[in-house]
């Protein structure tokens, strides 16, 4: 079932939006050489509680994972693509380093995710991250009234084929609403015109998530979390939440 929101439902929507944009801006403005991970979580629960809203991630328990989710953001460095746990250590010069927070607020679900590096970049991740970047603005543009699924995931593959990037087969965007994860599944591939059609009141969470190496392999670390690209190559992974209007899509997690 997916889930058409009235204009005012959009509206509550973005308040939940803001609060996810608003921790992840905190987090990237904390986030430097010698900063642990797990103080970074504590950056975003403080934006969070102080907002009133909830962590979406914290005690989150999908089928895929042998655990609940312990923290409120996942904190991806390097060759960790999406759903690492951050714990004690600390930021290294030249990391690339990808954060992802979820909240509820008012009964509404936010979900965004930002990708940067600390210290002195390598040129690879830049173009990495930037590539990454191109393809989610591609993919939220895609988001017109009249369009099918499968145009997002066309418009974010082209741009993984033309840096030669890989993409995850099992892992995309999805509904979001009232809970963080609903129907559809997002792909980060697609053809174009297939799926089903998009409609005014839809709401999407859009997340392209591209390994270097080129062909999106993964495996899973021993935590039963994290997602590690095989060949050790870097990924970088971005997201916003973002609804279909009849004026085009509406960001709802802009801080
Ligand atoms: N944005 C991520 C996703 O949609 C959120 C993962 S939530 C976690 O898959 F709790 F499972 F980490
Ligand atoms: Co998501």
């Amino acid at each position: 079932m997916v889930e058409i929101k009235t204009a005012g439902e959009l509206d509550a929507m973005r308040e939940a939006g803001r609060i996810v944009g608003r921790a992840l801006q905190e987090v990237v403005k904390h986030a430097a050489v010698g900063v642990r991970l797990a103080e970074l979580d504590e950056v975003a629960a403080a934006v969070i509680a102080e907002a009133g809203a909830t962590p979406a991630f914290l005690h989150y328990h999908p089928s895929f994972a042998p655990t609940p989710y312990p923290k409120v953001i996942c904190a991806s460095v390097n060759d960790v693509i999406v759903h690492g746990i951050p714990g004690r250590s600390r930021l290294r010069d030249g990391d690339l380093v990808s954060i992802d927070c979820g909240a509820y607020l008012d009964g509404w679900a936010g979900d965004s995710a930002v990708s940067f590096t600390v210290g002195m970049p390598r040129a690879r991740d830049v173009e990495l991250i930037s590539v990454t970047e191109q393809a989610l603005q591609a993919g939220i543009a895609a988001m017109t009234p009249g369009n099918r699924i499968g145009d997002i995931g066309h418009a974010i593959a082209q741009h993984a084929v033309a840096g030669g990037y890989g993409v995850m087969v099992d892992f995309g965007g999805h509904g979001i609403g009232r809970r963080m994860h609903e129907d559809p599944h997002v792909a980060n591939y697609g053809r174009a015109g297939r799926g089903m059609v998009l409609r005014a009141g839809m709401t999407l969470a859009i997340e392209p998530m591209f390994v270097a190496g080129g062909d999106g392999a993964y495996q899973v670390d021993r935590d039963g979390w994290a997602l590690r690209s095989v060949d050790g190559t870097r990924a970088a992974h971005v997201e916003h939440s973002v609804a279909v209007t009849d004026d085009g899509p509406r960001i709802l997690t802009l801080p």
